[in-house]
């Protein structure tokens, strides 16, 4: 039987949210990828489900299994996943950016692969564009929360990146060694203008209900 609940954080929202690596290829057998296992994004999508939101999860390449009850958006490059984030936010409330976006891609996909040579291999990159940038460009736009995976100056780096670019809400956490990738656990920092919270040490499902309600919160503030 199925309980009655009762009103949740993001009932009648639509959430985006995009999550994994974005792979950009070198030849048609290589490419140049991210770090990432998509779990704190599938997490993130996860809870905004049980919050009540309709969701959208625009994935890079990942090996996860769709959460219950998300729309799912298969892409694999940042460009792929730019157009894809673009084309839904215009109808999202909110946009969660946990993605690692590849920053740079080889300036052009060699057709056929590339032989060793036996002497040094130069590869020209040129930069991506930033998704979550041009979209606070727009004079129309989600609630926008980014990530920030800091090495050092956690706090520093990620009020920065909050500042500028335009975001709402930035959650920020430390990598390195044994920290933050292929792991199930985290800890989060969460900033936005004016306020802060730390979440300490938890599965990435607990971060990402705790995240969802800072999200719900804020949101509904700044709705009015
Ligand atoms: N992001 C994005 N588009 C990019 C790069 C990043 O939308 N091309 C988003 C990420 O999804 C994340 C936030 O921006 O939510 C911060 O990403 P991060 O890589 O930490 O910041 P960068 O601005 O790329 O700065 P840097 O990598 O130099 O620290
Ligand atoms: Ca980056």
């Amino acid at each position: 039987m199925l309980k009655a609940r009762g009103p949740r954080s993001l009932d009648g929202l639509s959430v985006l949210v995009s999550a994994g690596p974005t792979y950009e290829d070198i030849d048609p057998v290589r490419f140049i990828g991210n770090r990432s296992s998509g779990r704190m994004g599938f997490a993130v999508a996860a809870a905004a489900v049980q919050a009540g939101a309709r969701v959208r999860l625009v994935a890079g390449p990942v090996a996860l299994a769709t959460p219950a009850g998300v729309e799912r958006i298969d892409v694999r490059s940042a460009r792929q996943m730019r157009d894809a984030v673009v084309a839904s936010a215009a109808d999202s409330d909110i946009f969660i950016s946990a993605a690692a976006v590849g920053d740079y891609r080889p300036q052009a996909v060699s057709p056929a692969k590339l032989k060793k040579s036996g002497k040094a291999l130069a590869l020209e990159l040129v930069q991506n564009p930033d998704i979550l940038a041009e979209l606070a460009a727009q004079a129309a736009h989600p609630f926008l929360v980014g990530f920030a995976a800091e090495t050092n100056d956690l706090e520093h780096y990620a009020r920065e990146k909050l500042e500028r670019k335009g975001l709402d809400l930035i959650a920020a956490n430390r990598v390195g060694e044994e920290l933050g990738f292929e792991c199930s656990e985290n800890a989060l920092l969460l900033l936005w203008p004016g306020g802060r919270e730390e979440l300490g040490m938890a599965e990435k499902g607990v971060l990402a209900k705790a995240l969802i309600e800072r999200v719900a919160t804020l949101h509904a503030a700044a709705r009015g």
